[in-house]
Parts: C-alpha cells; structure tokens; sequence
C-alpha cells in the first residue's frame, strides 16, 4: 500500500496514468482511491478463480482515516471462498467446481454434502463410511424430547428447530471444537443425521402425531419421509419419483455463497461460536420471508390468486406500482438471469405432478404467471425473473408437506452449506471476527437532562 497527497487535479491525474502504466509495465493490477484532500493511495486488486476481481481496502480506514458505506455488503466480499461459484449475470452455479445441473441430475444429497464440506466427491468407501455414521447419528438424545413438549402446538417450527439445534451443544460437549476430521465427521454425521429428525418430529407435534423413529434401512430422503408421514399403524412408503424430488430440492438449497443465512453463520463462527450455536443462528435468519420464508409465501399468494377469482393482473399491476409489494419467488438479489435451480425445479414438479397424478391449479397458475411477468416490460428491464422459490413450493405440496414446514425443509437442505463455510472460515487462519462499522447519523454530544426536568 502507497499513499501520496496531491493538490492539483490535473497533476492528480498525470501521476494516476503515470501509476497505472507502470504497473501494466510490471504486470500487477492495483485499484488507486482519491479523497477530495488529494491523498492518492494504492489497494491491490485480488482475483478471484473465475476472475471476478475485488478491491482490497482491509487498510482503508487505517491509511485514509474513511471507510466503506455498503449497506447489505452488496459490494462486499467478506471472505475468500472455495465452495461455491455464482454468477448471476450469466444465471450459472457450481458446487466446488461441477455445475448444479450435473448435480441435480446424477448425484444424491449426501454425496453434494459431503462435496460441499469437504472439497471432493467421496469414493465408495468414502460414501459408505459416512451412511453409516448418518445412520449410527440418528437418534435424539432422550433429553432434548422435553424441548418438544414444552412447545406451543401452533408455535412456529422454525422457532423449534433453531432451539434444539442450539440446545443439542449441550449434550455434545467434546464435539464443539474440531481439531481435525477426527472429531468434525461425527459433528457433521450428527447434525446432517439430527436435523432430518428434529424437523420430521416438528411436524409431528404440530400435527397432534405421535413421535417418529428413523429407520436404519432407509436412505437420508426416505426416511425424512417415512418419519414425516408414517403413522404407527400405517407406514408410509413413498415412491422413487418422491424420493428423487426430495432429494433434488435439497441439492439445489444446499449451498448459495455469501446467502443472508450463511453470512449469519459465518459472523457468528468468527467469534469462535460453535457449529450448533453457529447453525442454529443461520435458521433464525432463514426464517424471513425474504429468504427462507418465500417458498411459503409464493403459494399462499398464488393461492389467494386462485380464491379471488380475479385472475393475476390485479397482482401484477401492485407489484409494479406499490413499492412495498412484491411478486414472490420473483428477483434475486445475485441472479439477473433466470435462477438455474428454478429451472431444474420447474421440470421436478411437472414429473412428479404427472407420476402422483396430481392436477394442481396453483401449479398451471404459478406457469401462466411466469409466462406473463417474462414478457412484462417491468419485469425485464429490472431484470425479474423466477427464483428458487417460485416452484419449490409446488414440490413440497405435493411431498404432502404444509407451508409452515416449507422453510425446515430449505433449512436441512441448507445444512451443508452452513457446515461447509463454517469449517473453511474455521481452518483459516486469516479470519477476524467480523466487525462491519457504520456512519453514526445520531445526535452529537449533549448534555444529560434529569428526570424532573424532562
Ligand atoms: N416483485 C416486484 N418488484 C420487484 C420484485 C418482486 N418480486 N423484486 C424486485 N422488484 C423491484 C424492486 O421494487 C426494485 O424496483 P425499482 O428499481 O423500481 O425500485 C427493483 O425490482 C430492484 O429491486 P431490489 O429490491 O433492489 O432487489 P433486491 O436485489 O434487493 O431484492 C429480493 C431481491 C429481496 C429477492 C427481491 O427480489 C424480492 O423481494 N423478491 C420477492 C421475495 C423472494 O422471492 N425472495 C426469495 C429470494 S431467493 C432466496 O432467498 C432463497
């Protein structure tokens, strides 16, 4: 870094030209800020895999005395990364290298999880070791059951899900640090495990159901199944199209970068939280309806499209003249492209419509409806196109699951991607514990006023 104070613009702009050649004729690249002082100073420029190129102002304030004002750090890169690549111009995901559609299509999810965390597809040993450790994990500590009586019927399962989560710390002392994969593999085996039984069981005391066991013969979406809808004396046996749905949505939720939710668990791993207090916060993120909550409010809208009876242009018409209304499961704050995972979604529920025989109106309408915002001047020229979450829905619904569940099942698909960042910030040596600043815009000092004179 290299600072120098210049007062005449013209010289300003003679010794940045001057600077900029030089370091083509040295071939390095390095961004140069002026402030209105005329102080010139030089930040390296870091490039990314993908060459997307970032500004590297971590002295900024130090040798500037300024900061960055970037609210909802839409211009800012918090960490390096090498999980996952998006590119929402070009409407492009990848999972450590492979595109999400080759995912989708070939693997399963525990196989994208175990990509995820630990950088490479598993080998068949691999894979096997870690089913059984899945299977060997499944079970609840006994004492964490209480949490689940002691819950309102109607209380929000999210709220649930992020108190075992946190709560499940305090039965697993020994596996809150990880000092190598010895001890991070059962922590991941046992929350990957957990959560698929927590959030099945969620379901079940919200439905008034007696509490459901995994069963050891099942694979990981089976017996989320099974668990979510078999009944004491009616197991319930779901299809391989179901099975493969299931096991899609999840690969596609399973990892997205810098998301709200991630950012979530990476701030609160920075101040050396551990993984179950660290997930446990990513749920309560999850949980608004901007991000995890979506799914949810897609087909509550396009249901109360269908009960008013009115068609959707009244719909469209707020969502183009009210600014406080949104088209749900439209826009993206990355893509400005269509959503890969809404495509490879869009053609999950059309399959698995069909093979459960199913017609579902709110399914033709949420088509007719993309049909119609896609070629809606509004919604091109900003660049509004289905997310994630416009057809995800629609699978869920017909996997038999209420929309108050919608957001737990994006969490457990969510999962490995929180446990992925985790652990990649954990083994870097180079994280701080995250401290955005601001811009105070409060009152300057005054002077305190005593009660009996306000
Ligand atoms: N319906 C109508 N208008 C929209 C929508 C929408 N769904 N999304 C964005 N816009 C408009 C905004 O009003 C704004 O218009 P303006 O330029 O005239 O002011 C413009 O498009 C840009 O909007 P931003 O708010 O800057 O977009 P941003 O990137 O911040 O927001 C977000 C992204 C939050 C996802 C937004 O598109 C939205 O609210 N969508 C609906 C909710 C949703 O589907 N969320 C799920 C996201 S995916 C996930 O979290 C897994």
């Amino acid at each position: 870094m290299s600072k120098q104070t210049l007062n005449n613009p013209s010289e300003i702009g003679a010794e940045i030209s001057e600077k900029l050649c030089a370091d083509t004729r040295e071939g390095v690249r390095n961004a140069y800020l002026v402030l209105p002082s005329g102080q010139i100073t030089k930040f390296p420029l870091s490039v990314g895999a993908e060459g997307e190129q970032a500004v590297d102002i971590g002295e900024l304030r130090k040798e500037t005395g300024v900061i960055t004002l970037d609210p909802g750090f839409r211009n800012t890169g918090a960490c390096q990364s090498a999980i996952t690549f998006v590119d929402g111009e070009k409407g492009v995901l990848r999972y450590r290298g492979y595109p999400i559609e080759q995912l989708a299509k070939d693997s399963g999810f525990i196989e994208t999880a175990m990509l995820l965390i630990w950088g490479e597809l598993p080998n068949k040993k691999e894979r096997a070791e870690f089913r059984e450790m899945l299977t060997n994990n499944e079970m609840l500590h006994e004492g964490l059951k209480p949490h689940f009586d002691a819950f309102p019927p109607n209380g929000k399962p999210m709220a649930l899900l992020s108190v075992v989560l946190a709560s499940m710390r305090g039965y697993e002392p020994k596996l809150t640090e990880i000092k190598s994969d010895k001890n991070f593999k059962p922590l991941v085996a046992k929350i990957m495990s957990q959560v698929r039984t927590i959030a099945a069981n969620i379901h079940n005391k919200t439905k008034g159901s007696p509490w459901q066991y995994p069963n050891p013969d099942f694979g990981y979406c089976q017996n989320f199944l099974h668990m979510l809808h078999s009944i004491p004396n009616k197991p319930y046996h779901p299809s391989e199209t179901e099975i493969k749905a299931l096991e899609t949505f999840f690969i596609l939720h399973a990892d997205h970068e810098q998301n709200c939710s991630t950012s979530t668990v990476r701030i609160v791993g920075s101040a050396k939280s551990d993984l179950f207090a660290s997930i446990s916060a990513g749920v309560n993120a999850l949980n608004g309806k901007l991000h995890g909550g979506a799914n949810a409010a897609v087909i509550r809208q396009l249901e109360g499209i269908l009960m008013s009876k009115k068609g959707f242009d009244e719909i469209i018409a707020k969502a183009k003249t009210n600014p406080d209304f949104r088209l749900m499961g439209f826009g993206h704050a990355v893509y400005k492209n269509y959503d890969p995972r809404a495509k490879i979604l869009k053609s999950v529920a059309e399959k698995l419509l069909e093979e459960l025989k199913i017609s579902d109106p709110v399914f033709d309408l949420a088509k007719k409806l993309e049909q119609v915002a896609l070629d809606d001047e509004y919604f091109i020229s900003r660049n509004l196109y289905p997310n994630v979450d416009f057809y995800s829905g629609i699978i869920l619904k017909a996997l038999k699951i209420p929309t108050n569940m919608f957001p737990v099942i994006f969490a457990i698909g969510r999962m490995p991607g929180w446990i992925a960042h985790w652990r990649e910030q954990y083994l870097d040596e180079s994280t701080k514990i995250a401290r955005p600043r601001q811009i105070y815009t409060g009152h300057t000092k005054r002077e305190y006023v005593s009660a009996k004179d306000r």
